[in-house]
């Protein structure tokens, strides 16, 4: 069996393969948030050609950190039994189903811009808001932590098989993370320890809720401008998530953001490599690829846990099925 196809046992959740859906907005849902039959169906056309896992495109956690008009909502309750209709018809492919949830922070999408929050109240480089948005309160960092729990007590009871924290993209962890973004001078800014400390306390909350569950994070390893996060942040950022209950770091870009669209496959793969070595918990990493043989490599021979496939994915939705005949008439 080539490497792409080998089963991986994650606590007690078998992944029958290395493939996964990465998380991808697909502005299905209705205006309040709820799940509507185009998500399930968008889900369950690619998760029943044979992928391993899906990580649903992000559930805000509250409204104050929407990023757009049809997202997603985990942040309140009425949303569980259209999430538990997603996370079924997802889980009866055999497919492990994964929900990220995500606060925008200086990147929401708010009719009234003077809502908007971030760690510092200062923008990101690639942030083109008109107003600067307001720099959170100890109240308000406390209000996120409480609303992530919310949101994954609403995952669980609608039956996800764990969670994903979005770390990555610029959104409101990666904004407290990064040197570039967070200028606060109390416990949430300064060093690095400082920083990543929201993101290490919602890990460890959201560790006490999904219990035996997974818990992933996205993490922005790269900020793609100079002064942002380095190799070394990133590799001891990683490592305190995991120490933090983190099952899977799921490896992609930070305040630069998924730029790499137009460069060669796998461009986060030199990151995730260098983030693994000093890890033992599972490395997933998306981020051009495309072409079976190339992820057959990056577990193989790269030695990474899992490969998110997205925008082949999206184009070919049996795009594990196409891989494994490939792969198979290789050999
Ligand atoms: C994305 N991506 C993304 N990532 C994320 O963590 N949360 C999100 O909401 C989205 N939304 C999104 C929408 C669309 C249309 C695309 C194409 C991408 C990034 C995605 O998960 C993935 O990391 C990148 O697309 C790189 O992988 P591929 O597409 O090159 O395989």
């Amino acid at each position: 069996m080539t490497a792409l196809f080998e089963p991986k046992k994650v606590k007690d959740f078998l992944f029958k393969n290395r493939i996964i859906m990465p998380p991808m907005v697909s502005e299905k849902a209705t205006e309040q948030g709820q799940v509507t039959d185009k998500n399930v169906e968008y889900y369950l056309d690619r998760a029943k050609e044979g992928l391993a896992g899906v990580i649903v495109e992000p559930a805000f956690i509250s409204e104050n950190g929407r990023c757009s008009r049809h997202q997603l909502s985990a942040a309140d309750d009425d949303k569980v039994e259209g999430l538990s209709r997603l996370a079924s018809s997802i889980k009866n492919t055999g497919a492990v189903a994964i929900l990220q949830l995500n606060h925008g922070g200086a990147k929401a999408y708010s009719k009234d811009k003077s809502e908007l929050l971030s760690p510092s109240g200062v923008l990101a480089p690639n942030v083109t808001q008109e107003v600067t948005p307001r720099q959170m309160t100890l109240g308000e960092i406390a209000q996120v932590k409480a609303d992530f729990i919310k949101a994954t007590e609403r995952a669980m009871e609608a039956g996800f098989d764990g969670v994903e924290i979005h770390g990555a993209h610029g959104f409101l962890l990666n904004q407290f993370n990064s040197p570039l973004t967070n200028f606060r001078q109390d416990k949430y800014g300064g060093s690095r320890k400082n920083r990543a400390r929201l993101s290490l306390e919602v890990a460890s909350d959201l560790k006490e809720v999904v219990g035996n569950k997974l818990l992933l994070y996205r993490l922005g390893a790269t900020d793609g401008y100079d002064k942002g996060l380095t190799m070394p942040d990133a590799i001891w950022i990683a490592k305190e998530l995991v120490r933090n209950g983190v099952d899977i770091i799921d490896v992609s870009g930070g305040h630069g953001g998924y730029r790499g669209h137009t460069r060669s496959q796998g461009y986060f793969v030199p990151i995730a490599v260098e983030i693994k070595q000093n890890l033992t918990q599972p490395v997933m990493v998306a981020g051009g690829i495309s072409s079976p043989q190339y992820a057959n490599e990056v577990i193989e021979e790269e030695g990474l846990d899992f490969v998110g496939v997205g925008r082949a994915l999206l184009s070919r939705p049996d795009w594990p099925y196409m891989a494994k005949q490939e792969l198979i008439n290789r050999k």
